[in-house]
């Protein structure tokens, strides 16, 4: 079970959780957002034990719980359970995929099961993402794993070069569309990007973004 760590001074939190893939243990990451109001939108949940709850607890009231991608699901219904007032937004395609998960909202525009929706935190400039982007390497704090670096290195060809996650660049699905999305992604001129798998970027953010969708930023 990860630890809840204080990311943006009262405002994001990131959590990372374990999750199996392709035989072996992976991380994905949650942030916790607090508006204005002292809500609080929990993007892309996992599971949590009681101390973490109770650390969530303190900082505000569960408001929203975000799926934000066709990958990032399996959670939701635990932290429901734990926090049975909250509203829950699915990534489109999500209410088809995960008939079972009961929510309030979808989010997005049109729906198509490949979509991921990227959030932008204006007041601290931070892009939240899923699988959009990887950052997986020599810095990423689990890169002792021996799997993790055949996978990344070998296989994949992501070590040390961040890019989309396998499963998006083996299909993008209507190029136009998702290039729109990317270029308007671009746009926010984030300064930092936290995502789910990797280390958290916070350096020339638009030139690593750009670089690791040029293939649909150029079709
Ligand atoms: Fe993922």
């Amino acid at each position: 079970m990860g630890q809840l760590t204080e990311y943006i001074k009262d405002q994001i939190w990131v959590l990372e959780y374990p999750v199996r893939f392709a035989g072996m243990d992976l991380f994905g990451r949650t942030t916790i957002l607090k508006l204005e109001n002292g809500d609080l939108i929990v993007h892309d949940p996992c599971e949590i034990d009681d101390l973490v709850k109770e650390e969530i607890d303190a900082i505000g009231i569960v408001k929203y719980i975000v799926a934000p991608g066709s990958y990032h699901h399996l959670f939701v219904t635990d932290f429901q359970q734990k926090y049975l007032n909250a509203e829950t937004f699915l990534c489109p395609g999500l209410e088809q995929k995960r008939q079972d998960i009961q929510f309030d909202w979808i989010l997005g525009n049109k729906p198509d099961h490949r979509w991921e929706v990227a959030f932008f935190h204006k007041p601290s400039k931070t892009l939240i993402l899923v699988d959009l982007l990887e950052n997986i390497g020599d810095d990423y704090q689990h890169s002792a794993n021996l799997l993790l670096r055949f996978w990344w290195k070998i296989v994949f060809r992501m070590w040390n070069n961040p890019k989309a996650a396998p499963e998006y660049q083996m299909g993008w699905g209507n190029k136009q569309i998702v290039k729109n999305g990317l270029e308007k992604t671009l746009n926010w001129n984030a300064e930092r990007v936290i995502l789910a798998h990797g280390e958290i970027i916070d350096n020339n953010v638009n030139k690593i973004l750009s670089t690791a969708w040029r293939k649909v930023l150029n079709a």
